[in-house]
């Protein structure tokens, strides 16, 4: 078949299968359906960028019903978002999301931009998020490239150059089968289709609409597709946190805003290295818990040891931050790596009582 042919044939037989089978999601207008609110679509590529889409439904539900619109999340307090995306990880997106609610109102009258160019030049929002918001919200042709449209792409062009030197190859063939109109639609479906069927391990070819039109499947092991460049093993960090307690409260503080968890509040806690300080802020009969908490973040993995100690009515360590009522830590909005070290404090001392 001729290239160009081949190419609309893919859009075709997709769209053609999103019709019937498009996941209902709630950001989501059904197919073929007038677009849908930009501030609902960018709100949720942000969320989904790193996070899947059964992790993202709270936490979108939760926030469209607190900030319904962008003038109302532009408005709101940067510790009360940051609270509110506790958990969802990746914490510079929660930044940039007030910082991008703040210039769609200053910047834009309150509508976002309607053009791929000039929702690029919007805070933290990237060449993905652009294209996507362009193409779903505003029905543009954008050519809209995340991990699973990656997968699908390499493995529908059996495109054997590995990743991540692969990434302007891929981008070439799938700006090449994106269709002129219905480009929200066909993105989501190409999403769809890596989530669903185009797994990364063992997919699901005997169903796929697109297995006649797949390089990939000629082959002996289409999984193989896209070809990984072999990975570096992530370094190991170490780090000591504090669990600060007096009088049912504990000593919570909230971390610079620049680098790691930025602006989130925290357990006070040393540097994170081969060989952290472990001088504890304030001095007190400290306990070691025996298991440090574990957590992988995208360029280390952490051992964060936790030391527990009561101070006396009146004692506050040095420095900015708060006595959080310990009934009530679900609701400080630690991120992931904290809740989990209050929750082992939690079990120690149930296992004392
Ligand atoms: N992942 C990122 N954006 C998505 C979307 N719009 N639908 C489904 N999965 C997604």
């Amino acid at each position: 078949m001729h290239v160009e042919g081949r190419d609309r044939k893919i859009a075709d037989d997709l769209l053609v299968h999103y019709d019937v089978h498009a996941r209902r999601l709630p950001w989501r207008a059904p197919p073929g359906a007038n677009a849908a609110d930009p501030y609902r679509v960018w709100l949720s590529e942000v969320m989904l960028q790193q996070t899947t889409v059964a992790a993202v439904g709270p936490y979108y539900a939760k926030f469209t019903d607190r900030w319904p619109t962008v003038g109302d999340l532009a408005a709101s307090e940067d510790a009360d978002l940051m609270a509110a995306w506790a958990g969802l990880g990746y914490y510079a997106r929660a930044r940039n999301l007030l910082a991008c609610a703040r210039a769609v109102v200053r910047d834009h009258g309150g509508r976002f931009p309607d053009t791929e160019d000039r929702l690029r030049a919007l805070p933290g929002v990237g060449a993905y998020t652009a294209a996507a918001v362009a193409a779903i919200a505003f029905g543009r042709r954008a050519v809209v490239v995340d991990a699973n449209v990656e997968r699908v792409v390499a493995r529908l062009f059996a495109i054997d150059t590995p990743l991540p030197a692969a990434r302007p190859q891929i981008r070439a063939a799938a700006d090449r089968i994106t269709p002129d109109a219905r480009a929200g639609d066909f993105a989501q479906a190409m999403m769809d289709l890596g989530a669903t069927i185009c797994t990364p391990r063992n997919p699901a070819c005997g169903i796929c609409p697109l297995r006649q039109d797949c390089a990939a499947l000629l082959t002996a092991d289409p999984a193989a597709f896209p070809v990984k460049a072999a990975k570096k093993a992530k370094p190991h960090r170490l780090g000591h946190g504090w669990w600060i307690e007096r009088d049912g409260h504990v000593w919570l503080v909230r971390r610079a805003d620049k680098g790691l968890l930025g602006g989130m509040r925290a357990l006070p806690s040393s540097d994170w290295s081969a060989a952290p300080d472990s001088t504890p802020p304030i001095p007190a009969r400290w306990t070691t818990i025996d298991e440090p908490v574990a957590h992988v973040f995208t360029h280390f993995s952490l051992a964060l040891r936790i030391h527990h100690a009561h101070v006396e009515a009146g004692v506050t360590p040095e420095g900015d931050g708060a006595w959080w009522p310990i009934a009530r830590i679900g609701e400080a909005g630690l991120p992931t790596l904290f809740a989990r070290a209050a929750e082992a404090v939690r079990k120690e001392k149930h296992a004392r009582d």
